[in-house]
């Protein structure tokens, strides 16, 4: 028992002082223009995922149908969205193509899961450029960009024009 202890104990020492080795020596690059390593991008990946499903399950969502929170999440997101998260009839942008990791098209993307929507835009992902927007918008704005995400992969580029310029009511 006791010896099995030791090796257990061992193991880990050994374990912390490699993990300690390895930051230590700045091997590891850290720049956004290369990528992660398949098992680093697999732990955050999982970490981020499980972070947010915890997170998210006990939000309750208003209606997300209303006309009018679709128009005001429309002129927000044209505001603070698209540069990073492009739209319909907008597929490129200068500060896109340097982040890592690479913002999700949300014109392409089905954004079912309002309540998981709601948690990542209020409160962001760290180390990635995705910012806490509860920090300048309060939730009723949040959830306006919310029934507007779900809308956006449905939209024409002139009907995204339309609602993203009309005078807010
Ligand atoms: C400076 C760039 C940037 C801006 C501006 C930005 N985002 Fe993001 N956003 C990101 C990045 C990068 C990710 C992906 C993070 C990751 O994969 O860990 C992300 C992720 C998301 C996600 C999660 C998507 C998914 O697949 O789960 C949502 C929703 C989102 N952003 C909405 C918004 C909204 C709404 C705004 C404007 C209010 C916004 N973002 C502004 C960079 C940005």
């Amino acid at each position: 028992m006791v010896r099995v202890a030791l090796v257990v104990t061992a193991t880990l020492v050994a374990l912390a002082i490699g993990a300690a080795i390895f930051v230590g020596s700045g091997i590891y690059n850290i720049g956004a223009d290369d990528h992660h390593t398949k098992i680093t991008l697999a732990i955050i990946e999982q970490l981020r995922e499980r972070s947010i499903a915890v997170r998210a399950r006990a939000i309750e969502a208003p209606n997300l149908e209303e006309p009018a929170r679709i128009g005001a999440g429309a002129k927000h997101y044209a505001a603070l969205c698209v540069g990073c998260h492009l739209a319909p009839g907008v597929t490129s942008s200068a500060i896109r193509a340097g982040l890592y990791p690479h913002p999700p098209n949300l014109a392409q993307q089905d954004t079912r899961d309002g309540q998981r929507a709601f948690w990542t835009v209020k409160h962001g992902i760290k180390m990635s450029a995705m910012p806490a927007w509860g920090k300048t918008l309060d939730d009723a704005a949040i959830w306006d960009l919310v029934a507007f995400l779900r809308q956006m992969p449905a939209m024409t580029p002139e009907t995204y024009q339309q609602l993203s310029k009309s005078p807010a009511e």
